[in-house]
Order: C-alpha cells, then structure tokens, then sequence
C-alpha cells in the first residue's frame, strides 16, 4: 500500500522549529510527507532541515520545477495537509484564498482535510480579524486547533503556544483515519471528564481509584479531531493536555461536580468517563493523622457523594443535549448496565468490564455502547480511541 501523503506546511513564527519533531513523527509513522514552508518559515528553520529530515526537495514558491506544475500537484495528491505553525497572516491568506505562494496554492488546490495549528501572539489570536478567519475556515471543514495557553515568544504569556507536536501528530493521525472532509462535530461544545477522583483523609492521604484517564483523554483528543470545542475536565490524571482541548483540573468527586455543572449548560453533549468516588471520607483531619502506639486505628467513615451524572440527567439544562456514562463492571455486565443506564437517567452508556488486567490504566478496552432507545453497539477488543470514535458517532447521530 502507499504510504499516506501529507502535506506539512510551516509559517514563519518562532514554533516552526517544533514543526520538526511533527514532521519526524509523521515520517517514522509511515507517511509520505511534502514540507511547504513560507519563504518568512525560512528565516526560522532552513530548507536544509525540511528537505533532510522530509526526504523531499523544498520550495516556498510556485516558480521551481515549473513543468511538474507543484502549485496544483502537491495539494491535489495529498490525503492531508497540516499547517503548523498556521500564523494569523498565513490564516487570513487561507481563509480569503490567496494564492501567492506554493503553500495558499497548496491549500486551495487540496481536496483532502486540512488541519491548521495556530500559533502567535494573544493579542493576534483575539484580533476581531484573526476570529473572523478562523470562523470561515471551520465554516468551511477545516479543523483549526485552539492554541495552547503558556510562555510565548520572549517574556509573554497567554494563549497562543503551539500545542505539544506530539498533541497534533495525534489529531493529524485521527483526522487522516476518518478521512473525511467535513468534521462532524464542528460548530458543537462538549464536556468530558477523565481520571479518578481523589477523597482526602487528611493532608498527606486520599481515598482514589485506578482511572488512568486514558479513555477520557481519548475521548478529548478524538472530538477535538471532529471539529469540536472540548473542555476536559481532568481529575488527577497524568497525560499531556490534548492539543486544542481546554482542561480544568479538578480534585475531588465536589469539585468536579461544580466544574461540570458550571460548563455543562453550555454544551451540547457530555460524557462522563471519569470514575468518581462514590464515597468520601465524612470528616478530613486538617493534620496530618498520627498512629498512637498501643492503639488501634480510628475507623474511618464513609458519607456518599452526589451523582454527577444522575444530576446532570435529571435536570436537563439544554433541549437536545446528549449525555453519555460509563459503566465499570466486574460481573453480569449487560444485565447491570442496562438497570444503571435507566437509573441514572443519561442518553448512551458505555459498559466495560473491568478487573485485575482489564481496562483499568491499559490503551486497550472493549466495551458495548448501550442506548436508553434500546440499541446496542459493541466495540470489539482495541485502542481505546476506538470506543471514544464510536461514542461520538452515536453522540452526531443522536444531534442530528
Ligand atoms: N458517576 C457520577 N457521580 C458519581 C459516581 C459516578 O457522575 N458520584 C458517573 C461516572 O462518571 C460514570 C457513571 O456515573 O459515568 C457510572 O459510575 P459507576 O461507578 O460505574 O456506577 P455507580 O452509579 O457508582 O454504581 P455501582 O457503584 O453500583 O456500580
């Protein structure tokens, strides 16, 4: 089989020397990649470095090796086309098609998914214009992934870092194996969360459970690939933010619940994959608890806590909103999903048996996707982005 092609077009901003290392994970991944830098990309990172690294000639103008006609070749084979970083002049070239450069010839000629990474400074990103430009290019299919708030070109922070490339190496890598132009879930906000939550005892120890937080991040990474504005609400979970995914993070089972309803009102789905503790400790000791010799341990006290997705469920704050659970079970898995997805009231729950070595902190899971309309939809044995792709093909579906 040939090796997918993609296009890497770089812009002239600091971040194009993080351009490499996409570039390098794209080829030791299998792909065929094309560098289309723009002449100001070159001040940054020379044309020596792309064409090593991509194993191609490079060219920033449509005026070498005329008789290949690269202004219209390059964009018509390529099965995707990256710009990273995507500076707020090279977004309003592409958005009001502009053709003076091999790069805007190559974005209006590609008839594949286009992912633009932008980055640049806040006070660019927030300009009426940039907004505006970013707006038309989602209006048209592309996907633009939100910069990444953090240290900026000198002493400047804010939002307008590039993401991690290995944050959009996995964006290019979801969108390029969906294949298809028009991201379902543009134009939609959804709220997920992830990880476990933690119940303190007292300073230094917490009652937790085992979510990695692999499958929400997954999840997170995966709506971000189809177009959608994500927030991540994280609790205690070790993993690189998604590129484009705005993450709050949270400690306990209270905390999360105050995040989710603050953000769910304004979402058209939620998914809740973060496993919450279902009990805290009634009393937290402010210091530090002392084991006393010659006596045994104070019993500790269990209180419940609120159910965030019976809440949620029970009192939709939006017509039409889709709300998703998960379900870890260890025994007669169909049978208790079923009964909890009536109890907790939500649209779509995913059933995953867990155990010693099943789920829990691996990239793998199976599960089955039950819907409160009867149906159910199995997810055979895989990466956990599979589950996360069938959820959101069930969640567009069920948003029309
Ligand atoms: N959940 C929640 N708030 C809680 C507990 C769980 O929102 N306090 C959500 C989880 O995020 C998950 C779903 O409810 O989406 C199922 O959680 P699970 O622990 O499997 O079910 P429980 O309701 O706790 O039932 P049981 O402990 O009896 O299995």
């Amino acid at each position: 089989m040939d090796k997918p092609k993609v296009v890497l077009g770089v812009s002239g901003g600091i971040a194009a020397y993080k351009a490499c290392e996409l570039l390098r994970r794209l080829t030791e991944s299998g792909h065929d990649v094309r560098v289309v830098p723009t002449a100001s990309a070159l001040h940054f990172v020379g044309a020596a470095t792309w064409s090593a690294l991509s194993g191609h000639p490079v060219s920033t103008e449509v005026w070498d090796d005329v008789h290949e006609v690269p202004h219209v070749r390059i964009g018509q084979h390529a099965d995707l086309v990256v710009v990273a970083p995507a500076t707020a002049d090279t977004l309003a070239r592409a958005a009001h098609g502009l053709a003076d450069d091999l790069l805007t010839n190559t974005l209006l000629t590609a008839r594949c998914p286009v992912v633009f990474a932008p980055a640049m400074h806040t006070e660019m990103w927030e300009h009426p214009a940039t907004r505006d430009n970013v707006a038309t290019l989602r209006a048209r299919g592309a996907v633009v992934i939100e910069p990444a708030v953090g240290r900026l070109t000198g002493a400047d922070t804010g939002k307008g870092r590039l993401p991690d490339p290995g944050e959009i190496f996995e964006v290019c890598r979801r969108v390029l194996a969906r294949g298809v132009t028009a991201p379902d879930l543009a134009g939609r906000h959804v709220v997920v969360t992830a990880g476990g939550t933690r119940e303190p005892l007292d300073p230094v120890r917490f009652l937790g459970n085992r979510s990695s937080g692999k499958q929400g991040y997954a999840l997170a990474r995966t709506a971000a690939a189809r177009g959608a504005r994500v927030t991540l609400i994280s609790a205690n979970a070790a993993l690189p933010d998604p590129a484009g995914v705005d993450v709050v993070a949270v400690g306990t089972a209270e905390d999360m619940r105050e995040a989710v309803l603050r953000a769910a009102p304004g979402a058209d789905a939620v998914v809740m994959a973060a496993a919450v503790a279902d009990f805290r400790p009634a009393a937290y000791a402010t210091g530090k608890i002392k084991k006393k010799d010659g006596q045994e341990p104070e019993p500790v006290t269990l209180v419940r806590n609120p159910d965030i997705l019976a809440e949620i469920s029970g009192d939709r704050v939006r017509s039409g909103q889709v709300i998703v659970g998960f379900a870890a079970e260890t025994d007669d898995v169909l049978a208790n999903g079923r009964a909890k997805l009536k109890r907790k009231g939500c649209d779509l729950l995913v059933v995953n048996e867990v155990g010693e070595r099943k789920t829990f902190g691996l990239d793998d899971s199976e599960a089955v996707v039950l819907g409160a309309d009867g149906t159910e939809t199995p997810v055979p044995h895989g990466p956990k982005e599979n589950v996360a792709e069938t959820v959101w093909d069930l969640v567009a579906e069920r948003l029309g």
